[in-house]
């Protein structure tokens, strides 16, 4: 079947086709267009201002990716629509367009949770040997989850942030070393001069705490990790000017997160016992994350557990995995009628197991 999937919760105007089989989710279309250029002097997304802009792109990026997948409207069976979590204004704009379009066009349509798309982004592609039950990490700007699957949409959560989300600790040290907006990927351009660099002394002796490393529960804390980089910096307020100093603290700063994240993640293996490990989210496209799992995995369960990790370009926001969720929720209930009527608009919509 073709799935239209459009994601507007926050700064990205996103719309994709895919072609849907139980043999292979096949991406025909994913049209990004971001708006970090718009947001980024004022150091975050301003609501409003994300509204207008998605309201601004998002016939263009639908024509668009049905353009380049070479399919019309009449050939497209499913519409999906991220309903929540995000920024209402933004939400507003997807979610009025979708129901537009499903009425418009007499489809059905189908609201998806955000992090419910980013968890589906595992599964586009040829059908890979993912095997229940699954432990996976979601790790965006606004969640820290750690989520046990016993099957497809069944989702119980065994630990999460009790604070700060790890993308936004990424971002709120980027603003306090001066490096600008989304931080994720600038703390990570920065932690690399300090990796690929030959010499493996540091200069500044950086020491970051690890909160919550050891609790023998599954939560996370990151806003201590964070408060303590602040700390550090006021106290050395001139070793800012110095970039070998910013480098440092980006590393130490990412090696502490990776630290607490990949440790988490193997504790709740140990415990919980799944087949496959899989990472989803924003902050799973860094590098540093992506890589130290994988080799943890491998020393700590060889082939037992399957490391599963979505491509790059998945990672991010996108509407492929909006649309590949649908696919997997419009499976299990096809006698249910998904029509526009149904289409939630929710900034702190939960979770919910199908
Ligand atoms: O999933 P996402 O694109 O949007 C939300 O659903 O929140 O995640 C955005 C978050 C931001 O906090 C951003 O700084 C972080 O993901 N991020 C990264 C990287 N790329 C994006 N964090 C660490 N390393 C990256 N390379
Ligand atoms: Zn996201």
């Amino acid at each position: 079947m073709l799935i239209l999937g459009i994601e507007t919760s926050c700064d990205e105007t996103a719309a994709s086709i895919i072609s849907a089989t139980k043999k292979e989710i096949r991406v025909l279309s994913n049209i990004v267009s971001s708006q970090v250029k718009l947001h980024s002097p004022w150091g975050g997304v301003i609501p409003n201002l994300a509204a207008r802009e998605h309201l601004k792109n998002i016939f263009p990026v639908i024509q668009e990716t049905l353009k380049k997948a070479k399919k019309t409207s009449q050939e497209i069976d499913l519409i999906a629509i991220t309903e929540g979590p995000g920024l209402i204004p933004a939400l507003l704009i997807g979610t009025s367009v979708a129901k537009t379009l499903a009425f418009v066009w007499n489809k059905p349509v189908i609201g998806i949770h955000h992090i419910e798309g980013h968890i589906y982004a595992n599964f586009i592609g040829k059908k890979k040997k993912i095997k229940f039950p699954l432990l996976g990490l979601v790790v965006s700007g606004g969640h820290t989850q750690l989520i046990l699957m016993k099957k497809h949409l069944k989702y119980e959560i065994i630990g999460e942030t009790q604070d700060d989300a790890a993308g936004e600790a990424f971002d709120k040290v980027a603003r306090i070393l001066g490096l600008g907006y989304p931080g994720g990927p600038l703390i990570e351009k920065e932690a690399q001069k300090i990796i690929s660099s030959r010499s493996k002394k540091r200069r500044f002796n950086i020491r970051l705490p690890r909160p919550m490393l050891k609790s023998p529960d599954f939560n996370f804390s990151f806003s201590g990790l964070k408060t303590a980089v602040l700390y550090e910096t006021k106290k050395n307020a001139s070793r800012l000017k110095n970039p070998a100093y910013i480098s440092e603290m980006a590393w130490a700063f990412q090696a502490a997160t990776v630290e607490i994240l990949t440790e988490k993640i193997l504790g709740a293996a140990r415990k919980f016992k799944p087949k496959t490990l899989f990472l989803a989210g924003g902050v799973s496209a860094n590098q540093e994350l992506r890589n130290t799992l994988r080799r943890k995995v491998q020393t700590s369960f060889q082939r037992k557990i399957i490391c599963q990790i979505p491509a790059l370009n998945y990672s991010l926001d996108n509407s492929a995995m909006i649309a590949t969720a649908a696919f997997f929720r419009f499976r299990q209930a096809q006698k249910k009628k998904f029509n526009w009527k149904k289409i939630k608009t929710e900034a702190n919509l939960k979770l919910t197991t199908a």
